[in-house]
């Protein structure tokens, strides 16, 4: 979602303010800008669109400055057009912002009547205007800023920069993240640390309603009312690899096939933490699972391994729905957050509202350092690097593979296994980093499984068990993708009203693993079948080997195991990316995705 940078510094800032703003176009957005301080004054560019436009103008403008902040927006309040890109100035401050300002529309009112022009539909532009307001009453700009978040109601994170105190860059935090980071050669501002320049080495993350005052050596933090706060920043080293596709044409294929490493490196981590849960799984009387998206179906995955594993009663919950719904939460129950960027605006008011009810919290993130990291009361993190690709890929499995070993470790806490039969499944498990490396050699075949899509108009994926939610998250992976229609369903569930959609020829993906729903849901696909669909059959060799010879088949490893659903996520993976090559689609950038929402 919208991205904030910001630096201040001896030397040009713009290079780097450009370089923090293409670190964070994985995030998702529409327009892009900089505002700088120098010796004109404010200077504000932005452009509708891509980041080369925003290039392309400044290549033109031969902008230096010391002090800047720039931002990529991802249109809320507004058309995405030049007028509502950040930042949005006045002539004495400029501000990028994060989140949204919940009373906007009072504050518009106001400041309208007490003369200032509005040129945009933003709720962010009543925020410069209010700091001019208290500014024009003889304040200086720390206190008009102070005085102005007093009025504001929201979340939101701010960079903020003023033209007559062009020595100070200021970043403000309520509710959305915002870390500061300090080099030798200056300091800066990011909404997250891939924002920030390659010489940065240590970084510190603002809390709830903190402000930093940046200068080029130094940083002050305060809190609202002036208090100077102490805390020490934390070494930091960039990633400067996960910028690169290396020999990869997007950042989806790379991080498709870094599936084996990531799988390998989350599974080693979580089996070292289990140890030291703060919570003992043969007390707990229910598990409750909430997420978005993704990582929503990776719940609902887990939800069939912890109630057929171990026994463990779990419900599974949209985070958007969770507070609305006034869940009946067991006092000896834990809730769980799964957030591969640890910042999901829905996920993360989940967790403060479970945490208001005095559930145990758990986070399973990606981002270490996230919100949902932080707040929680404990966090297994997934190992699967920075995703730059907003579909998620690597990071989705990693969730599994985080929560297929809870189960099993669940499983052996509660007594419900014997020892071979807990043994067996950690050797599933143990076995899944070179399975990972098997079902990656089916590119090929996938590659024309997926450009076979390139002419349909819907597809469709079924599957039982566990792979109903695959078939969940494969069908959304293929239409955030390819904006291709693309529906998952409960195998059985097809005659119960989607049948009606099958017509000649139109693709339907039958997950079938060798499992004792196998004879179940392939008759669900001989139902399509005879219905005209082209029925493409995933599954192990033993699942494919009788079936008739139009239809088609994408043989997996043999994996007879509850965690085979991490194997095929792979396969269905690679399909939807060749699917969106073949359709020329922004593959790693979808059209309105961004990668870490942060607004409910
Ligand atoms: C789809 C996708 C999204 C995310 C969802 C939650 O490929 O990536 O559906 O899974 O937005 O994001 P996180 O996991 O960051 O909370």
């Amino acid at each position: 979602m919208c991205g904030i940078v910001g630096a201040i510094n001896h030397h040009n800032i713009v290079p780097d303010l450009l370089q923090g703003l293409s670190n964070i176009e994985y995030r998702g957005y529409d327009s892009a800008g900089i505002a700088i301080a120098n010796q004109a004054g404010l200077i504000t560019v932005k452009r509708q669109g891509k980041l080369q436009c925003l290039r392309d103008q400044l290549s033109q403008n031969k902008l230096r400055s010391y002090v800047g902040i720039g931002h990529t927006r991802w249109a809320t309040h507004g058309k995405p057009n030049e007028a509502n890109a950040h930042p949005h100035s006045t002539a004495e401050v400029s501000v990028v912002h994060n989140g949204i300002i919940e009373n906007y529309l009072t504050l518009r009112q106001w400041l309208c009547a007490e003369g200032f022009n509005f040129s945009s539909d933003t709720d962010t532009e009543v925020i410069p205007h209010l700091i001019s307001y208290f500014l024009h009453q003889g304040e200086s700009p720390r206190a008009a800023l102070c005085h102005a978040l007093s009025k504001l109601e929201g979340a939101f994170a701010l960079g903020v920069l003023f033209r007559d105190d062009p020595e100070h860059l200021y970043a403000v935090r309520r509710g959305s993240p915002l870390v500061i980071g300090q080099g030798d050669q200056g300091l800066c501002l990011g909404s997250d640390t891939m924002a920030l320049p390659a010489y940065i080495d240590r970084i510190m993350y603002l809390e709830e309603d903190e402000i930093a005052c940046l200068s080029a050596d130094s940083f002050e933090l305060t809190d609202q009312h002036g208090k100077v706060i102490t805390r020490t920043m934390q070494a930091f080293s960039a990633d400067q690899s996960a910028q690169q596709t290396h020999t990869h044409q997007h950042h989806m294929h790379r991080e498709i096939h870094q599936q084996p490493e990531t799988i390998r490196d989350t599974l080693r981590h979580t089996r070292r933490s289990l140890s030291d849960l703060p919570f003992d799984f043969n007390r707990l009387e229910r598990l409750h699972i909430v997420a978005c998206g993704t990582s929503y179906y990776a719940a609902m995955i887990a939800k069939y391994w912890f109630e057929q594993i171990a026994r463990l009663p779990v419900d599974v919950d949209i985070a958007s729905e969770f507070r609305y719904r006034a869940p009946l939460l067991s006092q000896q129950g834990l809730s769980l957050f799964i957030s591969q960027s640890g910042e999901t605006a829905d996920t993360l008011a989940a967790l403060r509202y479970a945490d208001t009810l005095g559930q145990k919290t758990g986070g399973i993130v990606n981002v270490a350092q996230s919100s949902i990291a932080r707040e929680s009361r404990f966090h297994l993190q997934t190992h699967a690097g920075a995703e730059i690709g907003v579909a998620s890929t690597k990071a989705f499995t990693a969730q599994l593979v985080v929560l297929a070993t809870l189960a099993v470790y669940a499983a052996s806490c509660r007594n419900q296994h014997t020892f071979t039969e807990n043994y067996q499944l950690q050797l599933d498990l143990t076995a899944l980093p070179g399975l990972a490396a098997h079902a990656l050699t089916l590119e090929g075949h996938c590659k024309h499984i997926g450009q076979s899509l390139k002419n349909c108009k819907n597809a469709f994926f079924i599957g039982r068990g566990a792979h109903f939610p695959l078939a969940l998250e494969g069908a959304l992976k293929l239409k955030e993708i390819s904006y291709l229609h693309a529906e998952g369903f409960g195998a059985g569930e097809l005659k119960h009203g989607p049948i009606s959609l099958i017509e000649q020829g139109v693709p339907v993906f039958v997950l079938a693993p060798k499992n004792q729903l196998l004879e179940k849901t392939l008759a669900n696909m001989e139902e399509v079948a005879a219905r005209g669909a082209r029925c493409i059959v995933l599954g192990e060799q033993q699942s494919l080997q009788n079936l008739p010879a139009h239809i088609e088949t994408l043989q997996l490893p043999e994996f007879e195991s509850p965690f085979s659903p991490i194997l095929y996520a792979i396969a269905l993976q690679l399909i939807a990316y060749h699917a969106a090559l073949a359709l020329g689609t922004d593959v790693d950038q979808p059209r309105n995705l961004a990668k870490s929402v942060t607004v409910e």
